[in-house]
Formats: structure tokens, sequence, C-alpha cells
């Protein structure tokens, strides 16, 4: 009867290969477990050694427990398992998730003689392929513990695409738009109201767009006509063209 219970309970928690606590939350595992990078293998180089990472994957045939493979670049060549998939364990914070595998290789006269055990932080961040090593067990520094650092693009805050969609182009766009039309509808009611002004001459700044629109027409005369007798040398320098002569009193002789 008791192995019955163990059996059903033990095949409950298996998850992909991983092999999670039993106090570790169902829905925690089902989380990760949608991720791209789940059931996966990552490599991290430093100067020391290679870092072969199973997410719920071994990484290496040889040996299907093992989800963290060390290989050492010194003389050497040592390899350790610094954790297994079936002593997983799996928390998850306020912008965090940890995933860490216990009863790796045992050290011999370091660290107590505790196996070695490996801890994986998944964060927010596009760049999967930046694995930071934060912290690393070496002859020198002996932390006994490695710790790794993933980003997980699943992991951060959906952004909704609707609202997105209008650019800094449009926005400005709308504004221009809503000045124009306010001084529009503000100054024809002004000129009808306050000046009892009648037809064209209630839209504002009439004989200055008037003005304008003269200007422009010039212009598009001078730069588009074929005929040589309306375009003149220095036409836009001279300042006492047909149109302002009258106007610019202060210029004129
Ligand atoms: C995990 O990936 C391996 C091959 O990379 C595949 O054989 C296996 O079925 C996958 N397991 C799950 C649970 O997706
Ligand atoms: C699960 O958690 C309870 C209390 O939170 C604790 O008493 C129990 O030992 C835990 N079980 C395992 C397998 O960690
Ligand atoms: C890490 O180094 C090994 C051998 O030194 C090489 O085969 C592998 O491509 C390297 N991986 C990365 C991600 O640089
Ligand atoms: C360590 O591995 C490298 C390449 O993987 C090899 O060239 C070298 O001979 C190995 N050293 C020892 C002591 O096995
Ligand atoms: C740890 O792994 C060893 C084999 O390397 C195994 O004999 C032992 O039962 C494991 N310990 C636990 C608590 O699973
Ligand atoms: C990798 O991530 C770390 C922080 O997690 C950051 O400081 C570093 O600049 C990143 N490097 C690259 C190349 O993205």
């Amino acid at each position: 009867m008791h192995v019955i219970f163990f059996l059903i309970t033990f095949c409950a928690l298996v998850n992909g290969d991983c092999i999670f606590r039993s106090n570790d939350s169902k829905v925690l595992q089902d989380k990760i477990k949608k991720w791209k990078i789940y059931n996966n293998t990552l490599t991290r180089n430093t100067s020391t050694s290679i870092y072969q990472i199973g997410i719920c994957l071994a990484p290496n045939n040889a040996d299907i427990h093992g989800a963290v493979i060390q290989k050492e670049n010194n003389n050497n060549n040592n390899t350790y398992v610094l954790g297994k998939l079936d002593e997983a364990n799996l928390v998850e914070g306020a912008n965090f998730i940890l995933l860490t595998y216990h009863n790796g290789t045992r050290y011999s006269n370091q660290c107590y003689d505790n196996t070695r055990s490996a801890s994986i932080f998944f964060i927010c961040g596009q760049n999967k392929e930046n694995i930071t090593v934060l912290e690393e067990h070496t002859t020198t520094d002996e932390h006994c513990n490695y710790v790794f650092e993933v980003q997980i693009p699943e992991m951060c805050p959906v952004v909704p695409q609707e609202k997105k969609s209008m650019s800094g182009g449009a926005i400005f766009l709308i504004t221009i738009l809503c000045l124009a039309s306010a001084y529009l509808i503000g100054g024809f009611l002004f000129m009808r109201i306050k000046r009892g002004a009648r037809g064209v001459d209630q839209i504002p700044n009439f004989e200055m767009w008037r003005r304008l629109g003269h200007l422009a027409a010039d212009g598009c005369d001078f730069c588009c006509r074929c005929n040589p007798n309306t375009s003149r040398q220095g036409y836009f320098l001279d300042e006492t063209g047909p149109d302002t002569r009258s106007d610019d009193d202060i210029l004129s002789p």
C-alpha cells in the first residue's frame, strides 16, 4: 500500500526530465514548461570552465541524471556534475524564478565534503544567449555552490500591441490637425461674432494667408515654369518683388 502511494506521488511529480520536490508549486512548473528554453540545454564558456546547463534535459547523454556539467579548462580536464535532474527545486520571487539542482559530484576535502549544487536564476530579458555566471567554485575562491543567471523573454511583462501601434509621427500629425482646426474654428467664430465679418473675411488672418498663397504660387511658378520669361535670376533674394513692393514701405527707396 505504501509503495503504491509512493509511486503515484512520484509519477505525479515527474515533469519532463526534472523531478521536483513535492512542495514545489504545480502552477510554477507549468509556467516554466511553456518556455522555449524548457527541455533544452545552454552552454557557457568562462576562462576556467565550460558549463553545460540543462533546463530539465540532461546535456550529456552519458549521464541521464546530470543537469549541469562543468568541464574544467585546466590541465586535469576534470568533469563534475553540479546537480541532478531528479533533485530539482523550484521557487518564485517577485521578479525571478530560481531552479536549483542538488546532489552533484561530492567535494573531497573541501566544502565539508558536501555534494555540489547549482542554482539558475531566471529573470526577464530578451538575450537568451547572455548567461551570467554569478558564482562559481574555484580552488582559489571556494563558494561550494554555482549560481547562473538566464534571461527569459516569456517572463517579461506583456505590452498590449494595440496601444503601441500609434507612432510618434501619428501623434504629432494629430496634434497639428487639432491645433489647426482649433485655430480655424476659434478664428472663424471670433471674426464672425466680434468683428461681424461675413463671407471669406471670416477666415482668420485672411489677408496673411492670401499673401502666403501668392508667395507659394510665385515659388511654384519660379521652380516649375519652363518659360524663361517668368523666371529671373535671384528672384527669391529680390526683396522688392511685384507682390511685396507695395507693402514693404521701409525697404523701398
Ligand atoms: C525533450 O527533448 C528531447 C530531444 O531534445 C525529446 O526527445 C523529448 O521528447 C523532449 N521531452 C519533452 C517532455 O518535450
Ligand atoms: C512541505 O512544507 C511543509 C510546511 O510548509 C513541511 O512541513 C514539509 O516538510 C515540506 N515537505 C517537503 C517534502 O519539503
Ligand atoms: C565553448 O568552448 C567549446 C570548446 O572549447 C566550443 O566547442 C564551444 O563552441 C564553445 N561555446 C561557446 C558558446 O562559445
Ligand atoms: C584536455 O583536453 C584538451 C582538449 O579537450 C586536450 O588537448 C588535452 O590533452 C587534455 N588534457 C589532459 C591532461 O587530458
Ligand atoms: C545522490 O546521488 C547518489 C549517486 O551519485 C545516490 O546514490 C544518492 O542516493 C543520491 N542522494 C539522494 C538524496 O538522492
Ligand atoms: C548580460 O546581462 C548582464 C546582466 O544580466 C548585463 O550586465 C550585461 O551587460 C549583458 N551583456 C550583454 C552582452 O547583453
